[in-house]
């Protein structure tokens, strides 16, 4: 499917549209009665998931790029094949290069349960100039009928030759202060402090809250992490398979300040909780092998309509 403004996918479930967002970039709305998701195909980027009757669950910034040259800022940044900087090469993109590639639809689903979307991204001259490897991405997003978004991303090495990954669901998610918010899930895991030298902590019983930049690779963890924010009126489950890192972050007020695209104001009404593949946690697939990610996001107090 092409990204024909004009496009309507009607189903029992809902309604598929591809039309011209912010940018001229092309976006897919799903809607059904669980619940409206926006994906723009630039980068499979989900930057909208709002359960029916409920309120808006990712955190987009005000001024975020919409480009095909650049990644957007906010809702939920597919990192691929490298999480962070290129271990060997700071020249290539940031969190790899899956987030500022063209994807293509592939399919809507309207059979259920609820209305999912399917994308896809192939290796192909753009992408072989960043990695020399022979892949497909299959990404699937669904708007699950009791009100939950599940993000299930499938890597398969369609190529002869064995290769590595990192990999995440960097999901950014709106908050009302995130000095007040709390997350739970990670007691007594160990983790990558990226603003204390790297250095490996582990933590402790109490739950992650935040006073500082916070950038954090929990390492070693399937756990399920709940963001309590009782200013909100909003508790998060984030629950995960195929993930053994989880990443917390927060830019705090500097490092927001030297971000071209991230307000200088908008650092506390953000957290990252990115379902990840990261460092020790990278993953090796075979020739012809394929690996599975996957995160559901959904607002506890939410009830279905
Ligand atoms: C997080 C990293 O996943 O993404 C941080 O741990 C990084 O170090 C953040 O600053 C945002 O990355 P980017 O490339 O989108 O600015």
């Amino acid at each position: 499917m092409t990204a024909d403004p004009s496009k309507h996918v009607p189903s029992p479930e809902g309604l598929a549209e591809i039309e011209q967002g912010a940018g001229g970039l092309a976006k897919l709305t799903l809607r059904c009665p669980a619940g409206e998701a926006e994906v723009y195909l630039h980068g499979a980027h989900v930057t909208s998931f709002v359960p029916a009757g409920g309120e808006e669950l990712l955190w987009c910034s005000r001024k975020s790029w919409f480009q095909a040259d650049k990644p957007i800022r906010g809702g939920v940044p597919i990192c691929f094949p490298w999480f962070g900087p290129h271990p060997d090469d700071a020249a290539l993109p940031g969190h790899g290069f899956a987030r500022v590639s063209q994807w293509q639809v592939d399919s809507i689903d309207p059979a259920g349960p609820g209305l999912a979307a399917t994308l896809r991204l192939e290796a192909n001259p753009c992408t072989r100039s960043f990695w020399d490897r022979a892949f497909r991405l299959v990404y699937e997003v669904r708007i699950q009928p009791d009100g939950a978004l599940r993000l299930r991303l499938t890597t398969q090495n369609t190529g002869s030759e064995a290769f590595e990954i990192t990999e995440a669901l960097h999901t950014y998610f709106g908050v009302s202060d995130v000095r007040q918010v709390e997350i739970t899930g990670l007691a007594g895991v160990e983790y990558i402090d990226k603003v204390d030298g790297a250095n490996r902590k582990r933590q402790g019983d109490e739950p992650i809250r935040f006073d500082r930049e916070t950038d954090r690779v929990y390492l070693d963890t399937q756990a399920d992490c709940v963001l309590h924010d009782p200013q909100g009126g909003r508790v998060v489950t984030v629950s995960k398979d195929g993930s053994n890192s989880t990443v917390v972050w927060n830019p705090w007020t500097a490092k927001a300040g030297r971000m071209e695209d991230f307000g200088d104001d908008e650092w506390p009404g953000m957290v990252c909780i990115e379902t990840a593949n990261a460092h020790v946690n990278a993953v090796t697939l075979d020739p012809g092998s394929e690996h599975v990610i996957s995160t559901t996001i959904s607002d506890r107090r939410y009830q279905p309509v």
